[in-house]
């Protein structure tokens, strides 16, 4: 496994002078905004949907199912297209967006991508609060998409330029926080919200997207460009000006003269698509369509989504429910945290690996209880508390494992094995892939846990193997290798080596031999 030998340089390999000033704080601040919408809408739908008031006047039917037939198979009361679509139709929107997004932002630059961004997000939040009928709520869910989209799009990139290289990594796993920190809001809002006379409660939770909307577009009005996209834009002196600037030094030559040279690389690359399908670029490829497939094939927005129908559906009551969900919302944000210190500790795959494992564990559990209890009938009898408290806490183990493996690393490894040539198209398969499962994952997990039951689970714990048996083999260790010198780790690979041979290596990087001498093994 490489590893060992080499100084830790994440990002850049070179140490160019640099402050953390004022403007890169701020920047965080409005990248946490980006990561908090994102959150708070994944977050926000399924407190919403089961709030009586809500389902009453959007989703009747489903209400008479839930409240009025005491007979009703458990597993099958929420099973209701349209009311998936309200929290699905999010997501393919956003993949739709993102497209339009990418070309948005490198031809226009990443303020203006940010402030679309968060306009849309404003008005799908305000459609959202005020709305009369089922229509309305999806239009306010779809506009909420495509800020979502270029929000997505706009922030981590405009992150990574500002960020002095050396804070780069920690600021990765930081937009993954804040989007848990988004997630524990809604539920925290939902939970509140739900106990409001007259059960007008959803409104505001509906509406209070908008704050965090209002935040990003004065952020993006005040906020200076990135330098890299001024150069990208032909503007050379006022980049240097502003790199000045934001770095809080007036030495800046080196990295003005990389950057300068990495836009004009990138912009020799005719056809990055095309470019993606060669040969030595296989595995990374793979790595962009399975990574982020594999994470939403977790089964973790089963619980972020549909958290409180799931609880209802366990027969929960609806306060308990939100609070159950509170409790998820909690655990997810902790458990981040520590993967922000181990990540360059311990490494990429140990985090995979026992994450997987855990994941594996409370699936199975998960599913043993809730088909001792509801058979395949569904039909419920008396739920205990100890019961309820089990699900809950094997519930929390399975988040805790996911929120320090395939949450943060779903996103972090496929940012960090891109060369630059390829980053771009390959980073938006890697997004476009997520949003794709992340919609279908949203779309039929009702109508799969109506049909599947308790083996829904199963399913998922099949995924989980599958997965950790894939990083065991195809995934090599990625921590503390510096981003130009990532070739070599698929070169010293047992499997990847077939694709990426030596001719592949940058020429003025270290020799195989090097690296053997540094301490570094074949995986
Ligand atoms: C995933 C989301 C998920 C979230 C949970 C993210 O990494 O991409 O789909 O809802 O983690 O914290």
């Amino acid at each position: 496994m490489a590893g060992g030998g080499i100084a830790p340089s994440p990002g850049g390999g070179k140490a160019y002078p640099g402050n953390l000033t004022l403007y890169v704080i701020v920047t965080c601040v409005v990248a946490a905004m980006g990561g908090l919408i994102f959150g708070y809408d994944i977050g926000i739908s399924g407190g919403v949907t089961s709030m009586d008031s809500f389902l009453m006047r959007f989703f009747p039917s489903v209400y008479h199912k839930e409240k009025l037939d005491a007979n009703t198979n458990q597993y099958c009361k929420f099973d209701s297209v349209t009311l998936t679509l309200f929290t699905s139709s999010l997501y393919l929107a956003a993949l739709a967006s993102s497209i339009v997004a990418s070309t948005v932002t490198r031809k226009l630059g990443r303020k203006l991508s940010m402030l679309f961004g968060g306009i849309l997000f404003c008005a799908g939040a305000l459609i959202n609060g005020f709305a009369q009928n089922v229509a309305m709520l999806i239009v306010g869910r779809i506009l909420l998409g495509f800020g979502i989209g270029f929000a997505n799009q706009s922030v981590p990139l405009y992150l990574s330029e500002m960020a002095p290289y050396k804070y780069r990594g920690a600021l990765n796993i930081g937009f993954q926080l804040s989007i848990t920190v988004g997630i524990l809001v809604a539920n925290v809002l939902n939970y509140g919200f739900a106990k409001i006379e007259g059960g007008w409660g959803w409104r505001l939770s509906l509406g209070g997207a908008m704050v965090p909307a209002l935040i990003i577009i004065l952020g993006s009005l005040l906020l200076p460009e990135t330098p890299n996209s001024l150069i990208e834009r032909g503007k050379r002196d006022e980049a240097r000006a502003k790199l000045v600037r934001i770095r809080g030094i007036s030495d800046v030559d080196e990295e003005f003269h990389d950057l300068v040279a990495a836009s004009e690389a990138s912009q020799k690359v005719e056809h990055p698509w095309r470019n993606l399908l060669q040969k030595k670029y296989r595995p990374h490829l793979v790595m962009a369509v399975l990574i982020p497939f594999f994470q939403q094939l977790t089964g973790i927005n089963v619980i972020m989504f549909y958290a409180p129908v799931l609880f209802k559906t366990l027969g929960f009551a609806s306060d308990a429910s939100l609070m159950s969900a509170v409790i998820t919302g909690v655990v997810n944000v902790v458990a981040t945290w520590v993967s922000i210190y181990g990540v360059d500790k311990w490494g990429r795959r140990f985090l995979f690996l026992e994450g997987g494992s855990q994941m594996f564990i409370c699936q199975i559990v998960v599913a043993i209880c809730i088909g001792v209890k509801f058979g395949v009938t569904g039909v419920a009898a008396e739920i205990e508390k100890w019961f309820a408290s089990l699900v809950v806490l094997f519930i929390c183990v399975y988040v805790a494992g996911f929120a320090w493996s395939w949450g943060p690393l779903g996103w972090l490894v496929p940012s960090e094995i891109f060369p630059l040539e390829i980053r771009s198209a390959a980073q938006s398969i890697n997004v476009s892939v997520n949003m794709i499962f992340t919609f279908l994952i949203a779309q039929v997990f009702l109508s799969m846990l109506c049909h599947m039951k308790f083996g829904l689970f199963l399913f998922f714990a099949f995924f989980v193997v599958v997965m950790s048996v894939f990083i065991y083999f195809f995934l090599p260790e990625t921590k503390n290798i510096p981003i130009e010198e990532m070739m070599y780790v698929w070169r010293n690979h047992w499997f990847w080596s077939k694709y990426v041979t030596d001719d592949d290596l940058p020429a003025n990087g270290r020799s195989a031999m090097e690296m053997q001498a540094a301490g570094e093994k074949k995986v």
